[in-house]
């Protein structure tokens, strides 16, 4: 089902002595096309279960819109709008059994929507089946690890046949192995089914691996959404350049002059068409190409192997942050003894801010 998000805002008062409004939500305009995985990505507080919340019905938006497909839900409770939700935490009853947790939101249907005993049992098994967890029916939720309660959530959340599906930090409390075994497998599962999904994370790598589209959110505001080899490709501005990316990006002091880029006062590039002016350049790790006769000439801290690859860690006095990475092939560099070394930048891994708005400049 598509979904729309008109100028949602949502404003919380605090009462008492310290009364304040806090604008969780912040004019959050989105259309989500029908059948797609979208990743609502921000750090902690910047309203993303907020806007989940909004979204199933457990908040009501202070002003603005949503629609499911052409229906206007923003006043319909939760029970109506055909949306399975898994919370941050997940709360599975512990006195239940898997099975029964699983059953619990169909017997709670009423009037037309009610289902018979062999109707719950065969969405039940068929929930199961999809999360794999069909040996596990019988336990408890203590008797399971977290990665399986997690697909239990999950398993609760689908059986109602959502028209929506949202995940809030669905895999927030698995090791760094299940958590990528899990991620494939809501993947696997959202593909399966097709229910448009919203799963949120503050992990950049997750969003970024199995969306369709992400959302870059900073205190309350979408800051960019598209796909994610887009906007990791093309950021509006510095917030998402360094949000995304492992390693993060490199962060400059710089300025243009005549067209041309300096990091400091060393010219790496020509060829721009900004005023001039101070700027932050921002560097992808894999835009260095070390190069004897390179413009960009820094001192060689340290070099970690990495593999097939290495970083190459350096020092640089424009440089925002006491050290800088490049990721470059590993027979790249042969003297990681060396006291400098020389690169020369990729421009398409170039990106150029304004120094008070912190927006791009080289758009593409
Ligand atoms: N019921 C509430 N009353 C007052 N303020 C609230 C309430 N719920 C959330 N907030 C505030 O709204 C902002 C957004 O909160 P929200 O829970 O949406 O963030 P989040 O992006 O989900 O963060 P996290 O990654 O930590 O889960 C925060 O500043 C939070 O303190
Ligand atoms: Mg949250």
């Amino acid at each position: 089902m598509k979904i729309s998000l008109q100028k949602i805002t949502k404003v919380f008062f605090k009462a008492g002595k310290n009364a304040q409004e806090v604008k969780a939500v912040d004019d959050f305009d989105l259309e989500i096309p029908d059948g797609q995985l979208v990743g609502l990505l921000g750090p902690s507080g910047c309203g993303k279960s907020t806007t989940l919340n909004m979204l199933c019905g457990l908040e009501e938006p202070t002003s603005g819109k949503i629609y499911f497909a052409d229906q206007d839900v923003t006043a319909l409770p939760p029970e109506l709008r055909g949306v399975g939700m898994v919370f941050q935490n997940y709360a599975l009853y512990p006195h239940l059994s898997v099975k029964k947790n699983i059953l619990f939101p169909l017997e709670n249907l009423k009037g037309k929507a009610a289902l018979s005993k062999k109707e719950m049992e065969n969405r039940m098994m068929e929930a199961a089946k999809l999360v794999q967890i069909i040996d596990l029916l019988d336990r408890k939720p203590k008797e399971l690890s977290g990665g399986q309660q997690q697909r239990v959530a999950i398993a609760r959340a689908l059986v109602k046949l959502p028209n929506v599906l949202l995940l809030d930090e669905p895999l927030s409390n698995l090791d760094a192995r299940l958590r990528l075994q899990t991620r494939e497998e809501i993947r696997k599962i959202q593909r399966a089914t097709k229910i448009t999904t919203i799963f949120v994370t503050h992990d950049q790598e997750e969003a970024m691996s199995i969306c369709d589209q992400i959302v870059v959110m900073n205190e309350g505001r979408i800051q960019q959404a598209g796909k994610p080899q887009d906007v990791y490709d093309d950021p509006t501005n510095l917030f998402v350049a360094k949000f995304l990316g492992n390693p993060p990006i490199n962060v400059f002091a710089a300025k243009i002059k005549d067209g041309k880029l300096y990091l400091g006062e060393q010219m790496v590039m020509a060829g721009y068409d900004i005023a001039d002016q101070d700027v932050i350049a921002a560097v992808r790790p894999e835009g260095f190409v070390i190069d004897e006769r390179g413009p960009f000439r820094v001192r060689l801290q340290s070099v970690e192997i990495m593999g097939r690859e290495i970083s190459v860690v350096a020092a640089h006095p424009a440089c925002q942050s006491d050290t800088f990475r490049a990721i470059v092939q590993n027979e790249q560099l042969r003297d990681h003894q060396q006291d400098n070394i020389a690169f020369s930048l990729k421009k398409e891994k170039v990106f150029i801010f304004d120094v008070s708005e912190e927006s791009r400049l080289d758009r593409r």
